[in-house]
């Protein structure tokens, strides 16, 4: 069981009092809601994981936790199979006493992509909405965060962030299953708010930015991550049906719209670092994530476009600030 008791301190001291008051019926229910699902099991795999209390650990260059040395094959073997009973994972890779949980995602290549734009994450209250697992969570503690906390509401990545945890030991970094929608208007309470992968998710694009914007303390930063496509400040793509075979994907525009969305947002100093097409090296198959990924959602004959005929994904990364 994790303590939040040091999270809801921090949230208290940095203004975030209402939500505190709402957190516990919040999480409640988040848990309550698949009670009949896959989530006892998950919940076993985690309880059963032994206390490792790993000593090698390396947050900053990567995620590893525990050397292969502190355990016997016996004991690594018992460790694989707990994590793989945790199948599919998504975000990482993590190096996890010696297991190499190679992901569907290479999530390091994201964080190198924009870890160097960003400002220092030392001494910050940072929120990671839509967190997944909680992989980039681990890369910004190890990067000087005073305390991180991610939201998903996928209990399955919840509970891989858990697993992890677990290995790890105590630390100021959390995940919790919620969505942006459970953090209330005008928290204002964090100093750099991430927001990667989740903006075309939402129905209502300009309504995600201000919520973003909600969470911020004046000053502070906000890193969005999406999906774009080429053109000027007036394309935007509305995908009919699926796109890349994802449903529920909503709004999809160039780099100069977003831009646009943002300062109409009121968003200040906005900078786009990076635009990067998705490479069917960076998402694939994997051991670890036996489930069909990019290769398949793009078009066989020509992977400038997706199945569906829409173009393939490409990402943006940009950074503002609020007043
Ligand atoms: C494409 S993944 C991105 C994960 C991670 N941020 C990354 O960049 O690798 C999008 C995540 O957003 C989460 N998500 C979907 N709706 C959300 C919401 N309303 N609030 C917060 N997260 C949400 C999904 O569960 C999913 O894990």
């Amino acid at each position: 069981m994790i303590d939040y008791q040091l999270l809801y301190q921090a949230l208290e001291v940095a203004g975030a009092g209402e939500w505190v008051s709402l957190l516990p019926s919040q999480l409640e229910r988040a848990f309550a809601n698949q009670a009949h699902g896959d989530l006892p099991r998950w919940q076993k795999i985690v309880e059963e994981l032994p206390r490792l209390a790993a000593n090698d650990v390396d947050l900053l260059a990567q995620v590893r936790i525990g050397a292969e040395a502190d355990l016997t094959g016996v004991e690594r073997q018992a460790l694989y199979d707990n994590l793989m009973g945790l199948h599919p994972w998504r975000k990482g890779p993590y190096q996890l006493f010696g297991i190499d949980v190679d992901t569907e995602w290479r999530s390091d290549w994201k964080w190198d992509r924009l870890s160097q734009h960003i400002s220092s994450l030392k001494n910050r209250l940072v929120l990671d909405v839509g967190c997944g697992n909680g992989y980039h969570c681990w890369r910004m503690y190890g990067a000087g965060a005073k305390l991180v906390l991610g939201i998903d509401p996928t209990l399955l990545s919840v509970m891989q962030f858990q697993a992890i945890r677990k290995l790890h030991g105590e630390a100021p970094v959390y995940v919790l299953p919620l969505g942006i929608e459970d953090v209330p208007a005008e928290t204002k309470a964090f100093d750099t708010v991430f927001s990667m992968g989740v903006l075309y998710h939402r129905r209502s694009p300009l309504e995600h930015l201000l919520e973003l914007k909600g969470c911020l303390r004046p000053g502070g930063e906000l890193i969005l991550e999406t999906l774009i496509v080429d053109g000027d400040i007036n394309t935007v793509l509305v995908p009919e049906n699926r796109y890349a075979q994802m449903r529920n994907v909503w709004f999809l525009p160039s780099s100069e719209l977003l831009m646009l969305w943002m300062r109409r947002c009121g968003f200040k100093n906005i900078r786009l670092v990076d635009v990067t097409k998705t490479s069917i090296q960076e998402q694939r198959s994997t051991d670890w994530m036996r489930f069909h990924s990019l290769s398949d959602f793009l078009d066989k004959d020509n992977q400038a476009l997706t199945c569906e005929g829409l173009p393939a994904p490409v990402r943006a990364i940009v950074i503002a600030e609020v007043d």
